[in-house]
């Protein structure tokens, strides 16, 4: 049975500034790459669309600290952040920014028809301006105490302890974290707000309806609907963003995180004009049977389980999001990642001391789905060195060496089904077994649990070869025995095994196929790993090209990177 759909699957856009460390991958980016994978081999229509959040004032003051335009800095560092991505293997069908033209043209179309609709009302506000630094102010280089929580260093845009939304004025004893000082004073300045509280009714009856979202993305948002939606300002007094496109408001721009989500749209519409291929976008956002998926971090949610689609809704430019995949926070040994304290890992360097299937796989054995979850060292170094090198890369190894020096090469034939041992028909039942299993957790979004049975079906593949024992039997590529029908069966479920953990660990599937027999593993279909597609007498790769998949981590190299990871890291 095929669950093949139309996806449209975006990961949260990463801000234009700063490298980000591991946790914002594991976040959205990788699972959301997993999915996109695994989504393509299930024959989907996917496009995973991403993208550098370009604007605010965040860009603005790391571009004067540099001594750069805010354009060039965003230039510059966008680049970088697209390398980065490239080397953990994301496959996005389009990595754009929010600041290219697609997005301005679409956040001012968006905008008209918001305004048009009435949703959109003005009225001054009063924004803090630093006397010392002698600007406005945006929310977040506000800090001061949360009115909700207590919290000291509450920003003014969220808490990051309680998760409120905020305006800088609600702040008590505001500070500027520019300067550090308090000299803040409130002046007026005219805004525009999207009127909320007018599309309460309508959030909430769409809301109710999402019962099968993470809790966290629709709990979250309901309890902010019932606690009362207040109209949102969506303009900032700067000069980098969006221009509003409305009389009197010439100097102002959209607020950054009206115009980002946006960007999932407008480069939706870039992507579409890539190449000629005549795609159209509004095959996966206006289409009733697409699927349009964002993951995110949970510090995402108010913006994607409500504002975002109050956006939509006061537009009418779009269909709603199918589902909000929010993630809880990933923290590393027991602490919050903070880029204040010094304390994390950067997507970069991770890359630079190991290769990215480490990563990916150890991240998405420990994917925060239902609480926060913790890199520990010591797990990593274990996901590595057990599953990845003991389990699945031995698997491959000591099979792939035994059908050389048995059976010169070749994948030998086994006996008639008819023939097979109860432990012979019982692991090739697993088979299907488990392609079915992933099939159900993934298309359910559990790909935690989903890469858990692949690597159960790995352990039971290398005690089958064990028990087997073949190097105990007669092993003839001439007559089909026992010992043929081990390593064919074995062989067999080194393809599907390496087939399903392909959204997971692309670079070492990909090789672990070219060792099988040369595939392009990237044109397979999900279903293939639940049969027999290794034929016997297909040649497997030379003896001297079948290297170990995975090299183990020695403790030396963990001791050195985590004493590094801790040395740089200050105590506030
Ligand atoms: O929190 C962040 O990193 C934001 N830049 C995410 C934006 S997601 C979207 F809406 F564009
Ligand atoms: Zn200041």
């Amino acid at each position: 049975m095929s669950n093949s759909k139309t996806y449209l699957i975006t990961s949260a856009l990463p801000y234009v500034n700063g490298v980000k460390h591991i946790g914002n991958v594991a976040g959205s980016l990788l699972p959301a790459d997993v999915f996109a994978r695994y989504q393509r081999l299930n024959g989907s229509k996917v496009v995973f669309v991403c993208g550098t959040d370009d604007h605010g004032t965040t860009t603005e003051i790391a571009a004067l600290k540099e001594g750069i335009s805010s354009k060039e800095y965003s230039d510059k560092y966008h680049e970088i952040q697209r390398e980065i991505y490239s080397k953990w293997n994301l496959s996005f069908d389009i990595f754009s920014r929010t600041s290219s033209i697609e997005n301005h043209h679409t956040t001012c179309e968006m905008f008209q028809l918001m305004y048009s609709n009435g949703l959109i009302s003005q009225s001054s506000l009063k924004i803090p301006y630093c006397l010392v630094d002698q600007r406005f102010i945006a929310d977040r280089y506000i800090e001061g105490t949360c009115p909700n929580c207590s919290f000291d260093g509450a920003r003014g845009d969220q808490c990051e302890k309680c998760g409120k939304l905020l305006d800088p004025i609600d702040l008590i004893k505001p500070r500027c974290n520019i300067c550090k000082k308090d000299k803040i004073e409130f002046r007026e300045s005219k805004h525009l707000f999207l009127d909320l509280f007018k599309l309460s009714d309508k959030l909430k009856e769409w809301l109710t309806k999402q019962t099968d979202w993470p809790v966290n993305a629709r709990n979250f948002a309901l309890q902010w609907i019932e606690g009362g939606l207040k109209p949102r300002c969506i303009t900032r007094d700067l000069d980098w963003g969006v221009k509003v496109p409305l009389a009197g408001f010439e100097n102002k721009v959209f607020y950054v995180w009206f115009d980002a989500p946006i960007g999932y749209i407008s480069f939706t519409k870039q992507w579409a004009l890539k190449d000629s291929n005549n795609r159209n976008w509004q095959e996966f956002w206006k289409n009733d049977q697409a699927q349009i998926i964002h993951f995110i971090g949970k510090d995402n949610i108010a913006f994607h389980s409500v504002i975002w689609p109050a956006m939509i809704m006061a537009s009418g430019y779009c269909n709603l999001p199918t589902r909000v995949q929010a993630y809880e926070f990933l923290n590393l040994e027991g602490k919050k990642f903070s880029t204040s304290r010094n304390w994390g890992i950067d997507a970069k360097e991770a890359l630079d001391w190991f290769d990215a299937d480490y990563w990916r796989y150890y991240l998405i054995s420990i994917l925060p789905e239902r609480s926060d979850a913790n890199f520990s060292w010591k797990e990593f170094q274990s996901a590595a060195n057990s599953d990845l090198a003991d389990v699945y890369g031995n698997l491959i190894h000591r099979c792939l060496t035994f059908t050389h020096s048995k059976f010169g090469g070749l994948v030998p034939k086994p006996t008639e089904q008819s023939q097979w041992t109860e432990n012979q028909i019982k692991f090739y039942e697993q088979f299907q077994i488990t392609c079915k299993n992933v099939k159900e957790l993934m298309n359910n979004y559990k790909l935690q649990e989903a890469l858990r049975v692949i690597m159960d079906f790995a352990r039971q593949a290398n005690k089958f070869f064990s028990d087997s024992a073949p190097w105990k039997l007669e092993c003839d590529s001439n007559i089909a025995n026992d010992a043929s029908t081990t390593i064919f069966l074995t062989v067999n479920a080194c393809r599907s095994i390496a087939l399903l953990l392909y959204p997971f660990v692309p670079s070492s599937s990909i090789k672990a196929f070219k060792y099988l027999n040369g595939q392009n593993i990237e044109l397979c279909s999900i279903d293939e790993s639940a049969s027999l597609m290794v034929e016997s007498g297909t040649k497997i790769a030379e003896k001297e090209v079948l290297t170990p998949l995975f090299t183990k981590i020695l403790d030396e190299k963990i001791e050195m990177y985590s004493t590094l990871v801790s040395s740089r890291s200050k105590s506030i």
